[in-house]
C-alpha cells in the first residue's frame, strides 16, 4: 500500500520570516494527518533549510533540498553537497526538476549522479520526469520520460533505487495554470510503474511512490489523487500559500 506523498517546492520564493512561518503553519495545522495517513515535505530555497528544518522538527512535516551536487566535498564553489544536507535535518532531495533541466541545462548523466550521491548520502530522491510541450504534440511523452527515468536511475540496484520517488511534471503544466488532465497522469504513471517493474521487478514498482506535478491547486488535488497510480503531488506555487497547501494535503489524505 503506497501511502499518499504531498511534497511542496517552494522554488525561489519566501524569506527568512515566511520560510519559517509557512512550515510552521503547514506542520501543526496537518499533525493529525501526517505520518499516519500521509507524507508531506516542503523544499525552501537552500538558504532556508536550516531554520525551516528546527522549525518543523518536533513535526512529521519533513524537509527537502531542491537541488544536490554529486561530489561529497571539496572544491565545488557554490555547490552543496548530500552530507551537508543530511547534516541540517534533511530527507529528500529534488534530483532533476524540470527547471534545472530545462533552464539550468542539467543532463540526464548529471541528474543520474545526483540520484546516485543522494542515496549514498542517506538521503531520499525525488527524480522528476516530464516532456516538454513540443514532444507531447509530436507523440514523443513515452520516448522521452522513458529516457530520463533509465538515464536518471542508470547503474542503481533494485535496493537503491527502493529509496528513490518518481515525480511526472510535465513542463507544459509547470507554472501554466494548464494542468495535466487526470487520465493524462494517469497514462504517464502507468507507463513509469510499468518501465520500473521492467528495469527490476513488480514488487519495486508496485511500492515506487509517482507524484504529479504541474499547476496543481485545492481545486483538482482530489480528482488527479482518485487516479490508481497518482500516490502524490509535488506542488509549486500553491505551496507557497498555507491555506492552498493544507488543502491539498487534506484531499489527498
Ligand atoms: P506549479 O505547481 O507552480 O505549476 O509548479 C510545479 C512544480 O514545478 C513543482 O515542482
Amino acid at each position: 500500500m503506497r501511502k499518499p506523498f504531498v511534497a511542496g517546492n517552494w522554488k525561489m520564493n519566501t524569506d527568512t520570516h515566511t520560510s519559517v512561518n509557512l512550515a510552521r503553519r503547514v506542520a501543526s495545522d496537518s499533525s493529525e494527518l501526517v505520518g499516519h495517513n500521509i507524507t508531506v515535505a516542503v523544499f525552501p530555497p537552500f538558504v532556508y533549510l536550516h531554520s525551516v528544518a528546527q522549525a518543523v522538527s518536533a513535526s512529521n512535516i519533513a524537509v527537502g533540498a531542491q537541488d544536490v551536487y554529486f561530489e561529497p566535498k571539496g572544491a565545488f564553489t557554490g555547490e552543496i553537497s548530500a552530507s551537508m544536507l543530511k547534516d541540517i535535518g534533511c530527507i529528500y532531495t529534488l534530483c532533476g526538476h524540470s527547471e534545472r533541466r530545462h533552464v539550468i541545462g542539467e543532463t540526464d548523466e548529471l541528474i543520474n549522479k545526483k540520484v546516485a550521491a543522494s542515496i549514498s548520502g542517506g538521503l531520499l530522491p525525488i527524480l522528476c520526469v516530464g516532456e516538454l510541450l513540443s514532444e507531447r504534440d509530436a507523440s514523443k511523452t513515452e520516448e522521452v520520460v522513458t529516457r530520463q527515468l533509465k538515464n536518471g536511475l542508470a547503474g542503481l540496484s533494485t535496493e537503491k533505487v527502493s529509496a528513490v520517488t518518481i515525480a511526472y511534471e510535465p513542463v507544459w503544466a509547470i507554472g501554466t495554470g494548464r494542468t495535466a488532465t487526470s487520465q493524462q497522469a494517469q497514462e504517464v504513471h502507468d507507463i513509469v510503474r510499468k518501465l520500473l517493474a521492467e528495469m527490476y521487478d513488480s514488487e519495486l514498482a508496485e511500492e515506487t511512490r509517482i507524484l504529479y506535478g504541474g499547476s496543481v491547486t485545492p481545486g483538482n488535488s482530489a480528482e488527479l489523487m482518485s487516479q490508481p497510480d497518482v500516490d502524490g503531488l509535488l506542488v509549486g506555487g500553491a505551496s507557497l500559500n498555507a491555506d492552498d497547501f493544507l488543502a491539498i494535503i487534506r484531499s489527498a489524505a
